[in-house]
């Protein structure tokens, strides 16, 4: 495919959407056509999934498994692929790894939630994923915690390594950048790896910006 695809993964709070932003902006300065999107709800009926998933009453876990590959499946099929097939440079909120993260860990469902991912989605792997990590914010707190800060902080902790552990698996479509630095440190880690990546699949690099941060000086 003509395009190049990277995705933006990590826990909640880790600041994929300003990372995104910051990159959007980058490549756009680049002259690049480039694409902003997310899952769940990246297309309208994305929307409603999304509204349905995340702000409705119980959804059964297998069904919500479901909810977010079907999601994933019409938004592939209609904005990422076509967006990809024109040459343009898509950046993702979220994507098959979290259904892997969340619905197959946390939630328990196993395996067969990577195969439903891809075959919703016939397959298609990113160019290059962007886990931004940090340690969950719960663990610094210096009070004792209550049961449900104590749950959801270790809920926490498995879930970030359970993306570090997806990212050790294809090291070389994978970059775990650390998401506690500044944001504009953050936003050099981001910009060298993609710079990096976008050049080893034949595409211009990025150019260097202006803000004093270096971001091929980075190791
Ligand atoms: P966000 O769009 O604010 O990141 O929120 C999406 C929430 O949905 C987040 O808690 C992670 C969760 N999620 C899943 O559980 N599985 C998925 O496949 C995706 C894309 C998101």
């Amino acid at each position: 495919m003509a395009g190049f695809f990277v995705v933006f993964e990590g826990g909640d709070g880790v600041g994929k959407t300003t990372q995104i932003d910051r990159l959007a902006d980058a490549l756009r300065g680049g002259g690049s056509d480039v694409v902003v999107t997310r899952e769940p709800g990246g297309t309208d009926l994305g929307r409603e999934l999304r509204q349905a998933i995340m702000h409705g009453g119980h959804v059964a876990p297998r069904a919500e498994a479901l909810l977010y590959a079907a999601d994933r499946a019409h938004h592939i099929a209609t904005k990422v692929r076509p967006a990809l097939e024109r040459g343009a440079v898509v950046v993702q909120d979220r994507y098959m790894d979290s259904s892997i993260v969340y619905q197959g860990g946390a939630r328990g469902l196993g395996d067969e939630v990577e195969r439903i991912s891809l075959w919703a989605t016939e397959g298609l792997l990113p160019d290059l994923t962007v886990l931004l990590d940090m340690e969950p914010a719960a663990g610094r707190m210096d009070r004792e915690l209550d049961r449900v800060e104590r749950e959801t902080g270790e809920h926490k902790s498995l879930i970030r390594e359970a993306f570090v552990a997806r990212a050790s698996l294809a090291p070389e479509r994978y970059v775990v950048v650390d998401a506690a630095q500044t944001i504009d440190e953050v936003a050099a880690d981001v910009r060298a790896a993609v710079s990096a990546a976008l050049e080893a699949a034949g595409m211009p690099g990025l150019p260097v910006d202006g803000l004093g941060v270096e971001p091929w000086g980075t190791p």
